[in-house]
């Protein structure tokens, strides 16, 4: 197996890294309430732009590896990496974004999925359920990163979940999370599935992305000639949810939110323990 070099970082590294991510926390804010039938992914990426102006910040997808925009909006059966454009929002739209930003130096990357108001009422309501127990499925996988002793810890507990619901969702395995710091994509990986190698210890200093992508129907998937956009090959929809979580010797803390996590901690009884100022 490939070597892997994780960066550990001190705390006043990561309450750099805090700063980064609650910018992210803002943009997802905006985009949130911006987000109506009749908007185009464009306008949204806009939106974005317009937060991280405001905060001093820069996105750090827009030219990652070529990336044309600042944000990726990935609508129905897109899972990830959508471009921003023409493409206009309909009522009952499912739509993940996923946003980050560096500041500093230092890199925010969170992702989350809404369902537009309206449109059929059945396909509305699978929507809502996919959208959920994604969402879900991110909280047990941070959990797992509170209570576990390996990486691998979160994948497995992200598998346990998802395997237990019925219908069956699929979990999509050619996308995984990350470590993150001085760049947005460092090691560790953080899959979303059960693997046969537990991974890296879970050390104090570390800082992972763990975003699930959860589709509706079966996990395969094709990249689009615009050689981005990620969608499910039988066009069943998809939900993505990340969040950017720091582990200190004293526990753990949700990055890109105000509370640490705290409030959906609390049902697995951890309490989130702050960077300090
Ligand atoms: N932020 C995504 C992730 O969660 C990656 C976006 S790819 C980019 O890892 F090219 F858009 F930056
Ligand atoms: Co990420």
């Amino acid at each position: 197996m490939r070597r892997e070099h994780i960066e550990y970082k001190t705390m006043a590294q990561l309450r750099k890294i805090r700063k980064a991510a609650l910018i992210v926390n803002d943009i997802h804010t905006a985009l949130r309430q911006a987000a109506k039938p009749g908007v185009t992914t464009k306008q949204l990426d806009d939106v974005a732009l317009r937060v991280l102006h405001d905060h001093g910040a820069k996105s750090n997808f827009m030219g990652y590896e070529g990336y044309p925009a600042q944000t990726c909006i990935s609508v129905n059966d897109v899972i990830v990496h959508g471009i921003p454009g023409d493409h206009v929002l309909e009522p009952g739209d499912i739509l993940s974004f996923d946003c980050g930003c560096v500041l500093n130096g230092w890199h925010g990357d969170a992702a989350f999925t809404m369902v537009l108001p309206g449109g059929d009422e059945a396909v509305h309501e699978r929507r809502e359920w996919l959208c959920e127990v994604t969402r879900r499925s991110m909280w047990v996988g941070i959990a797992a990163m509170a209570h576990g002793a390996h990486v691998g810890d979160i994948g497995a507990a992200i598998d346990d979940y998802i395997s237990g619901l019925s219908p069956e969702p699929g979990i999509v395995e050619d996308y995984v999370g990350h470590g993150i710091g001085t760049q947005m994509h460092q090691d560790p990986d953080v899959p979303n599935y059960r693997t046969y190698d537990r991974g890296a210890k879970l050390k104090p200093g570390m800082v992972l992305c763990i975003e699930p992508m959860i589709t509706a129907g079966d996990q395969d998937n094709f990249t689009e000639p615009d050689e981005w956009t990620v969608r499910t090959e039988d066009g069943s929809d998809a939900a993505h949810w990340e969040s950017e979580v720091a582990l200190t010797d004293k526990g753990i803390w949700v990055m890109n939110l105000p509370d640490g996590g705290a409030s959906e901690l609390a049902r697995f009884g951890i309490t989130p323990v702050p960077l300090g100022e």
